[in-house]
């Protein structure tokens, strides 16, 4: 604690008091408003937060506003109520001097055991408070990078990332281990911006939706590649993609082919195929032409020696984007928030059974119902099994929506989980509002690996960025 910082009058001795000046100063605490609040603030937050850390530690709370009060409102109690106290003495000294205290008294004199023993009791209050603050800002820091609080502190805000990220092969990676990675520069930049975006949550003026790509998103490379690395994948991977149609729901169209994943050949040790882009040896820097990067101006390829080749498409002169050295972001922008595409769910319905394919006409009506905008998630909640039923039975009457009607609610419930796990018009995200860059399914709207592919963009002897199918897939054999 802080000493009164008063010079003593020599000419002006106080007669001696009974008790110890020490213990005069903290009865005297005692009687300040803000004194006694500090001592009391203190005790309590103390006393609660041995109570809840213990309690933490053997996994009697697994709730998260108990974690917020634990790490957040009981140590910034604590250090109030510490800072209470002498603020207090301070505050009230030329009171107390006055009346019962010297400075002189203020000298601590160790031969005497009354001094000795405040001096022990100090000493050992400190030690315990400044154990107490040493656990609980370990264990704070490690809550505040915990998806917990990324994703359900800011329920509102990061529902949708975290929705999609628990269903995904993500889910028990955790957010800063994409987002902020190893290192402290890296640790202290997440912190701030993290605090401007609190801010802005409080203002209620953050985007609706939260913007993708993030702008200032680590380097990949600093990331994923902790638990990938490009060095190890090769070959051959065979994706199938199963659809129906509205035409036919029963018998589905089937394809299969076959990626040609690379990344280092074992046998020639090069990179070679899809992963090629990633080379350690290599460097493809672009430059956007817009902020989503959906459109791409110039490609420059650094090649091992610094040989490098430049592609250009029309326009790209007009672009004032900065350059970017491509990574696994822009191939892989949804590893983990992985929303749906909506015909593509509802076909994975249809063969899993979860909508009964037998109900004619089932597919084009679950198309209509998931397109419906409903007002919130509430709303949806209420009408979508209803809409569902509705469209049935303008299809085929009430009498075979009553005789099917065990199996409409099935499917409607499937189609209501769908909707849940992608759509929140709160947050403006709906279907399609993040694509993906994987493939060229979503080419149209400037996603996907034809951005550069498209034969358009060109060096100045005319060589230009092949879109020959066989060169990213071929069919299996
Ligand atoms: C496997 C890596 C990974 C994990 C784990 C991860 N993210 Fe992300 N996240 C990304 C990538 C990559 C993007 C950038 C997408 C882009 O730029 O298009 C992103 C984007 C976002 C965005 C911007 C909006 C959007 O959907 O693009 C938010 C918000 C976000 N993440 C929150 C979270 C939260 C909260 C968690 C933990 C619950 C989390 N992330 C865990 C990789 C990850
Ligand atoms: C902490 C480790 C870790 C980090 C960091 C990580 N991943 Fe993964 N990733 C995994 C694991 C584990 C799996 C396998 C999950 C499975 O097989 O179900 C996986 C799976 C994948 C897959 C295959 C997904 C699929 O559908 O089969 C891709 C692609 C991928 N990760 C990309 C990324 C990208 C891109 C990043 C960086 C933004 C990243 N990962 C960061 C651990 C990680
Ligand atoms: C040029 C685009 C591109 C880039 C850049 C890229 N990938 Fe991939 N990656 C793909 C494609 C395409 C696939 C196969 C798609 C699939 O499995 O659905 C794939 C597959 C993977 C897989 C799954 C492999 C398997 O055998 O199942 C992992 C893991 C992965 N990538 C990680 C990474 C990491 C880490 C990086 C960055 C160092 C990276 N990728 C960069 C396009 C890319
Ligand atoms: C930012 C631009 C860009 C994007 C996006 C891009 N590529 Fe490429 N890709 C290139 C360039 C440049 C080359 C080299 C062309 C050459 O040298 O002929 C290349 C080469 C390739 C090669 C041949 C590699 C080898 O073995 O030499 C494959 C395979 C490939 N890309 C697949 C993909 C796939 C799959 C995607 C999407 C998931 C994709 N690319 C997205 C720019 C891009
Ligand atoms: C630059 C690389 C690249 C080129 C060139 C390319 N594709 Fe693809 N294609 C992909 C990737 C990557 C996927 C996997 C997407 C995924 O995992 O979701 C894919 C998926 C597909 C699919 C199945 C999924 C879907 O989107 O329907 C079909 C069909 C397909 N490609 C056809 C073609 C045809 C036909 C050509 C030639 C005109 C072609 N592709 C050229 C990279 C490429």
């Amino acid at each position: 604690m802080t000493t009164p910082d008063i010079t003593p009058d020599p000419q002006n001795q106080q007669p001696p008091v009974h008790h110890g000046a020490w213990q005069s100063l903290l009865n005297c605490t005692w009687r300040t408003p803000l004194g006694l609040m500090g001592i009391s603030v203190t005790t309590i937050s103390i006393t609660l937060l041995v109570i809840s850390l213990f309690a933490h530690m053997a996994g009697l709370i697994d709730n998260h506003y108990a974690s917020i009060f634990t790490f957040l409102v009981l140590p910034i109690g604590m250090l109030f109520g510490l800072v209470s106290i002498p603020l207090s003495c301070f505050l009230h000294r030329r009171g107390w001097f006055g009346a019962t205290l010297s400075a002189d008294h203020l000298t601590i004199n160790l031969s005497d055991p009354k001094h000795r023993k405040t001096i022990i009791l100090f000493l050992v209050l400190t030690v315990i408070n400044v154990t107490l603050l040493a656990v609980v800002s370990y264990e704070g820091y490690h809550f505040t990078d915990s998806p917990y609080f990324c994703g359900v502190v800011c329920h509102k805000v990061m529902d949708p990332e975290y929705t999609a990220y628990q269903r995904s092969p993500h889910a028990k990676v955790s957010c800063v281990e994409c987002h902020i990675g190893s290192g402290a520069d890296w640790y202290v930049r997440a912190k701030i911006s993290g605090l401007r975006q609190v801010q802005a949550v409080f203002q209620g003026n953050y985007s609706r939706p939260v913007p993708a790509p993030v702008e200032h998103l680590r380097p990949a490379r600093d990331t994923c590649e902790q638990c990938h690395w490009p060095e190890k994948f090769h070959g051959k991977k065979v994706k199938t993609f199963i659809s129906f149609s509205n035409k036919d729901q029963l018998e589905p169209s089937v394809q299969e082919i076959a990626l040609h994943i690379g990344g280092r050949n074992p046998v020639t040790d090069t990179f070679e195929g899809i992963h090629w882009h990633v080379s350690n040896n290599i460097k493809v820097q672009y430059q956007p032409m817009n902020d989503k990067r959906t459109q791409i101006g110039r490609i420059k390829v650094t090649k091992d020696k610094g040989v490098t080749e430049e592609y250009t498409v029309a326009g790209a002169e007009e672009s004032t984007h900065e350059w970017r050295t491509m990574d696994c972001i822009d191939c892989h922008n949804r590893p983990t928030h992985v929303y749906d595409d909506l015909e593509e769910r509802i076909d994975f319905g249809l063969l899993s059974k979860r909508i009964d394919p037998n109900l004619a006409g089932i597919r084009e009506d679950s198309i209509t119902v998931l397109k419906k905008e409903y007002t919130s998630r509430d709303e949806a909640s209420e009408q979508i099994v209803e809409t569902l039923l509705d469209l049935q039975a303008e299809r085929h009457g009430a009498e075979f929506v009553a005789k099917n009607e065990q199996s409409l609610i099935t499917s409607g419930s499937f189609l209501l989980e769908t909707y849940l796990n992608n759509i929140w018009p709160a947050m403006n995200v709906t279907w399609n509002t993040y694509p993906a860059h994987m493939g060229h399914r979503y080419a149209d709207e400037g996603f996907g690996c034809f951005r550069c592919h498209d034969e358009e963009h060109s060096t100045n002897f005319g060589k230009v960025i092949s879109q020959d199918c066989a060169l990213c897939h071929d069919e299996p054999n």
